[in-house]
C-alpha cells in the first residue's frame, strides 16, 4: 500500500500543470535541466579527451613493454632465439636479424669489460679525466672535466650499468665544474664532453645533461669569433681568449675546426638557441666557397684569410672527421634538401678519397694513401680506419652501381683494418702502416692506444650487411684487447705491438667508444638503430631529428620550424631516470 500511494504522488510531478502552475518550481527546473545538461556534456568532452590519453598511453606501455623485452633479450645468456626484422631506416636493406645465443655471451663478455674498466676508474680516477692504471692514479689530461667519467655515460647506460650510470650522473650533478684555468682543445671538449652529455641527455631524458653541454658549449663558443669564422682550436675555460697551438704557425688544424656540426647542431636543436649551429654551420658554408674538385683539403687552415695552406692531405690523424661530419650532419637532418649540400660535398670528397685508393702487393690489401702537394705518400693511420664504416653508411645515398661500388670498397678497406690486427704478434694493429711493394704492409709507429676505428667499422658493415664475419672479426679484435690490455686495475695501451710492452693509461675512448661499439656488435639492430640515431666522432649516439630549414644560409637555424621538430625521443628506460 504504502508503495503504490507513493507513487501515484510521484506521478504528479511529470504532469505539465502542475509546474505551471508554480513558476518558482518551473525555474528552478530549468536551472537544473541547463546545469544538468552542461555537466553532462563536459563528461562526455572529458571522457573523449581521457579515452584519447589512455589510447596513446596504451601505445606507449606497448613500446615499452616490446622495449622491455629486447632489454631482457639483451641481458640473457640463455639459448633462447629471437628473430628481429629490421631496417635501419631506409639506411639499409631490409635484414632479417637472428639472435644468436653466441651473440648475448659476447655481449655479456664485453659488458664484463666495461664493467671492470669502470670499476678501476672509480676506485683510482674518479671525477680525474683519465686513468693511469698501472701507477692507480687519474690525470687530469683535458683540464679535470671528468672526461672518462662523461665519455661513459651513455656506453653504461646502453648496457643497462645503472647504479654506475646514477654514481656518474651524481658527480656530473654535484662536481663537475667547468670553470677551469686552463687552455682547452675545442674540439677534444664538444666531442667527448659536449657530444657525452647530449648523448646521455637525448638518451635519459635528464635536463641537468641539457644544462651542462650549454654551459661547456658557450665558454668554446668565442673560438668561432675570427675573420673567417674557422675557429681557433685552443681556447681558456675560465677566461676565453682563444688561439692555437704553437707548432701549426698560427693556422687551424682542418677536423678540429670542421667537426662540431653534430654537437652544436644537436645543442640549437635541444635548446632553441640558433647561435650554436650558425658558428658550426658557417665554418662548412666558409669552406664550401672554395672547395676543390676531388673534395680533398690539406689539414691546416688558416683562420684569418683565404690562404691555401701547404700541409698534408689525410683521412687519418688530423682530416678524418672533416669527411666524417659531411655525411653525418646530413643523416642527422635525416637527409633532407636543407641538408643536401653536406651530402653533395661529401660525395665530391668520397672521388677524391676514391683517388687515393691503392693496392698492396703481393696480397692486394686495398689502402687508403696520403698526399703532400702533388706525391704520394703509401701509408695509413689506424685512425683512418673508420672509412669503411662510413664508406658503408654512406652508400645508401647512391645509386645502385655507386651504392654498391662504395660498399664494396668498404669491405675491402675493413678487410686490409682487419690485418692491420691479424698480422702483428699480439693481434692488435699499430698506430700507422706504410705499404712497400712485396711486403703487404708494416708497422710504422707501433704502439696501440686502444683505438676504436676498425670495431667502429666492423660494427657499421655488420649492421648495413648482416655478414656475421664482422662479428667474428670484431670478436678477434676484442680477445686480443684482453689478453694483452688488461690488467688487474684497468685497460692499458702497447707502446709496441710486436713486443706486446704495455704502457699506462686507459683512454677514455675506450670506455666511450671501442667497448660500445663492440657490445653493439652483439646486440639487437634495435638497439640504438641506425635510422634513429647518429654516432658523433667519439661515439657518442645523438637523435636524428628532420631539418626543414635553410640550411648554411646565413640566419641558418633562425627558422622556429626546426626548433619546434625536436621532440625528445622516449627511451627505454624513460620512466626509471625519468624527466625532472
Ligand atoms: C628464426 O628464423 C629462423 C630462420 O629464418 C627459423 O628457423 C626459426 O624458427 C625462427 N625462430 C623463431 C623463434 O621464430
Ligand atoms: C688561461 O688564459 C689566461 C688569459 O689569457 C692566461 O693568463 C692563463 O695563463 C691561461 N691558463 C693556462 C693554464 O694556460
Ligand atoms: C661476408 O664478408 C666477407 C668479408 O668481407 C666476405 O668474404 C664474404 O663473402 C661475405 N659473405 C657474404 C655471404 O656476403
Ligand atoms: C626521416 O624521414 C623519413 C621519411 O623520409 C620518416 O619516415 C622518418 O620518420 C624521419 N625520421 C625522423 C627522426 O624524423
Amino acid at each position: 500500500m504504502v508503495r503504490s500511494r507513493s507513487s501515484a504522488n510521484k506521478w504528479k510531478y511529470i504532469n505539465p500543470s502542475y509546474y505551471l502552475k508554480r513558476p518558482k518550481r518551473l525555474a528552478l527546473l530549468f536551472i537544473v535541466f541547463v546545469f544538468g545538461s552542461f555537466f553532462f556534456w563536459d563528461r562526455q568532452t572529458l571522457v573523449r579527451d581521457h579515452q584519447e590519453e589512455i589510447s596513446k598511453l596504451s601505445e606507449e606501455v606497448i613500446r615499452l613493454q616490446d622495449l622491455l623485452e629486447d632489454l631482457k633479450n639483451d641481458q640473457s645468456v640463455s639459448g633462447e632465439t629471437m628473430n628481429f626484422s629490421h631496417s635501419d631506416g631506409d639506411v639499409g636493406k631490409k635484414i632479417d636479424y637472428t639472435e644468436d645465443p653466441v651473440d648475448a655471451q659476447r655481449r655479456e663478455k664485453v659488458k664484463d669489460a666495461m664493467r671492470h674498466a669502470w670499476s678501476s676508474y672509480e676506485k683510482y680516477a674518479w671525477g680525474h679525466d683519465e686513468l693511469q692504471p698501472q701507477t692507480k692514479n687519474g690525470v687530469d689530461s683535458f683540464g679535470g672535466l671528468g672526461a672518462t667519467l662523461i665519455d661513459s655515460l651513455d656506453t653504461l647506460y646502453i648496457m643497462g650499468l645503472d647504479e654506475q650510470f646514477q654514481r656518474a650522473r651524481e658527480w656530473v650533478a654535484n662536481s663537475l665544474d667547468f670553470n677551469k684555468n686552463y687552455d682547452a682543445s675545442v674540439f677534444e671538449t664538444t666531442i667527448r664532453v659536449v657530444g657525452g652529455l647530449l648523448s646521455a641527455y637525448d638518451l635519459s631524458g635528464d635536463r641537468l645533461f641539457l644544462e651542462k653541454a650549454q654551459d661547456i658549449a658557450d665558454r668554446l663558443l668565442p673560438a668561432w669569433n675570427t675573420p673567417t669564422g674557422i675557429p681557433y682550436n685552443i681556447i681558456n675555460l675560465s677566461h676565453g681568449n682563444p688561439h692555437n697551438h704553437g707548432w701549426t704557425a698560427g693556422h687551424s688544424i682542418l677536423a678540429d675546426s670542421a667537426s662540431e656540426q653534430l654537437e652544436f647542431i644537436a645543442l640549437s636543436q635541444r635548446t632553441g638557441d640558433p647561435k650554436y649551429q650558425q658558428k658550426a654551420e658557417n665554418v662548412i658554408l666558409e669552406i664550401s666557397r672554395t672547395f676543390p674538385d676531388d673534395g680533398l683539403l690539406p689539414i691546416h687552415i688558416n683562420p684569418e684569410g683565404k690562404a691555401v695552406v701547404y700541409s698534408t692531405i689525410t683521412f687519418g690523424a688530423m682530416g678524418d672527421s672533416f669527411y666524417e661530419y659531411l655525411l653525418k650532419v646530413w643523416i642527422q637532418g635525416n637527409r633532407t634538401t636543407a641538408v643536401d649540400r653536406y651530402r653533395k660535398m661529401w660525395e665530391t670528397s668520397m672521388k677524391g678519397l676514391s683517388s687515393l685508393v691503392r693496392r698492396t702487393f703481393p696480397s692486394s690489401f686495398a689502402y687508403i694513401g696520403e698526399k703532400v702537394g702533388d706525391s704520394f705518400v703509401d701509408k695509413m693511420d689506424e685512425l683512418a680506419c673508420f672509412a669503411p664504416g662510413m664508406l658503408a653508411l654512406g652508400s645508401s645515398g647512391y645509386g645502385p652501381d655507386d651504392s654498391q661500388k662504395f660498399l664494396s670498397l668498404a669491405e675491402e678497406l675493413a678487410w686490409t683494418c682487419y690485418n692491420f690486427y691479424q698480422s702483428t704478434p699480439t693481434k692488435l694493429a699499430g698506430e700507422n702502416y706504410v705499404f712497400n711493394k712485396g711486403q703487404d704492409m708494416t708497422v710504422g709507429t707501433s704502439w696501440n692506444i686502444l683505438r676504436p676505428e676498425t670495431v667502429e667499422s666492423l660494427f657499421y658493415l655488420w649492421r648495413l650487411t648482416g655478414n656475421k664475419t664482422y662479428q667474428e672479426w670484431g670478436w678477434n679484435i676484442f680477445q686480443a684487447f684482453e689478453k694483452n690490455s688488461r690488467i688487474e686495475s684497468g685497460y692499458v695501451g702497447l707502446k709496441d705491438v710486436n713486443s706486446g710492452v704495455q704502457d699506462n693509461m686507459m683512454q677514455s675512448f675506450f670506455l666511450a667508444e671501442t667497448l660500445k661499439y663492440l657490445y653493439l656488435l652483439y646486440s639487437p639492430p634495435s638497439v640504438i638503430p641506425l635510422g634513429e640515431w647518429v654516432f658523433n666522432t667519439e661515439a657518442h649516439p645523438i637523435k636524428i631529428v628532420s631539418r626543414n630549414d635553410r640550411a648554411m644560409t646565413s640566419g641558418a637555424g633562425k627558422s622556429a620550424g626546426q626548433q619546434k621538430s625536436y621532440k625528445r625521443p622516449l627511451t627505454r628506460r624513460e620512466g626509471r631516470f625519468g624527466n625532472k
